[in-house]
């Protein structure tokens, strides 16, 4: 069991820089939104970090700090932005045309949006079939492109005066790939670079300039990105820390919510069937095929690791799950996913449950994007580098060390990661045995 360990934790002192790459629905949305708490014209609402609680000690002690107060986190008002795009809409413009927020949230802080311009980006239409935009970088090979991130990574550090720096990838989902021998180690990853390697996606040049610049790097979308070992032990030898992929937000969230309460009822299941319209950008990327399989094999690995059909044949060895993404324009960022599920209790008589979620993707996604900000930036000051498993409540699709299944039940991620916050702070880990309550020693 791991002692409480009270780590040294630099303090959140001076600016914090977020580089978000991608300047679409989901990043104008959290920069928007950051900016309107700031003025206090709405509440950060589904931010752990903003209004989450945490108990300490036992149930009588009554301490419940809210996390914000508990661990020395950034504050929002030393939060500074950049981000790179291939369509140079500027913050207020890329908003308008996503469509999520509303006037009243817009208009009031036009001119900061407006100083939110995108630096040119790394981008290859190959990895993103349904996009063509002219802010693109050029350069005579990806590493001389990957040294172009670096070095607007070093001047937006200087122009803004931010202390410290975390990137976020929340850009368009890339092609599908796999990790080959160019991913193996760093001399093999740059020289791919330099070849011009197919199996270096633009995402990856991003994950690699942020790690050389010593920047954390999340990311946000299912693409093979900074989860391959030549980063992962950059990563660990810089101690930076790196996770993803994928922001768990509508369907998959409750899809992580149910299958744990089917499996503590001892509930089998016999067919999954998702299916989804939205009709954002986002939706009409994932319209190509290629970056679809690259969303629905995060979509459908959670079932499997939940589930454990291995273990419970009877009750899980015959799913048929499917996930469906259709891109459906009138809807814009408002997605709608239905779920059909059939399961089967005592003595195998069927049921069904149906799930009808009308969300708002960015609007659900913009508070994990400010929640990885905040703590990618606590773990690189509590010093904990490489893979940050503790972070896996908000991915899709967890990034784990070599050997370990990730953990998809949301409630045990979210276990989780309050223990690694009262371990980082000294404070017990709480089990809930409770027989403290009953039993006098
Ligand atoms: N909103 C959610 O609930 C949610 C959940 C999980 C994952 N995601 C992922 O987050 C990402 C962002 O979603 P969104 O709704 O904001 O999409 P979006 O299409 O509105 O924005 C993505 C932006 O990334 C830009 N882009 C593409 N390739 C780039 C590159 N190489 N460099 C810089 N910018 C690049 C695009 O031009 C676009 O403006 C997507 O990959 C999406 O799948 C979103």
């Amino acid at each position: 069991m791991a002692p409480p360990s009270g780590r040294d934790i630099a303090p959140a002192k001076g600016k914090l820089g977020v580089l978000l790459v991608g300047l679409g629905a989901v990043s104008t949305t959290f920069i928007a939104g950051v900016e309107n708490v700031r003025r206090g014209n709405g509440l950060p609402i589904g931010s752990l970090t903003q209004m989450g609680t945490i108990r300490l000690g036992r149930r009588t002690e009554r301490r419940a700090p809210k996390i914000k107060d508990f661990v020395p986190i950034a504050d929002l008002k030393d939060l500074v932005f950049a981000a790179w795009d291939p369509f140079p809409d500027d913050a207020y413009r890329a908003a308008r045309k996503a469509g999520v927020l509303e006037p009243p949230h817009l208009e009031p802080i036009a001119d900061f949006l407006k100083g939110i311009k995108p630096l040119p980006a790394a981008f290859d239409q190959s990895y993103v079939k349904r996009l063509n935009g002219p802010n693109v970088k050029s350069g005579k090979n990806k590493r001389e492109l990957a040294e172009q991130l670096r070095q607007d990574i070093r001047d937006f550090k200087q122009r803004s005066g931010a202390e410290r720096l975390v990137m976020i990838w929340a850009a368009s989902t890339e092609v599908f790939l796999t990790p080959g021998p160019a991913h193996q180690t760093l001399a093999a990853f740059e020289k791919a670079m330099e070849q011009n390697d197919p199996a270096i996606a633009p995402s990856m040049l991003y994950a690699y300039a942020a790690l050389m610049e010593r920047v954390p790097f999340a990311n946000g979308a299912p693409n093979l990105t900074v989860d391959v070992p030549a980063l992962e032990r950059l990563a660990e030898e810089r101690t930076l820390p790196i996770g993803g992929k994928d922001f768990k937000t509508g369907q998959t969230m409750m899809k992580t919510v149910l299958a744990p309460a089917f499996k503590a009822r001892m509930l089998g299941l016999a067919g999954w069937y998702s299916t989804n319209i939205l009709g954002n950008r986002d939706g009409e990327v994932l319209d190509d095929p290629e970056s679809f399989k690259t969303k629905e094999e995060s979509k459908l690995g959670v079932l499997e690791y939940i589930l454990q059909p291995d273990q419970y044949p009877e009750l899980y060895g015959n799913i048929f799950h499917k996930v469906r993404i259709n891109y459906y324009p009138p809807r814009g960022d408002n997605k709608e996913g239905w779920d059909n599920i059939d399961i089967f209790g005592w003595l195998g008589y069927p049921m069904q449950i149906k799930v009808d979620f009308l969300c708002r993707d960015s609007i659900l996604a913009a508070p994990i994007v400010l929640d990885l900000a905040l703590f990618f930036d606590l773990a690189q000051r509590a010093r904990l580098g490489g893979i940050q498993e503790w972070l896996s409540f908000y991915f899709k699709s967890p990034h784990t060390g070599p050997g370990l299944y990730p953990e998809h039940d949301l409630f045990i991620q979210q276990t989780k990661l309050k223990n690694t916050l009262r371990w980082l702070m000294g404070e017990d880990q709480i089990t809930h045995l409770g027989i403290e309550y009953y039993e006098k020693a």
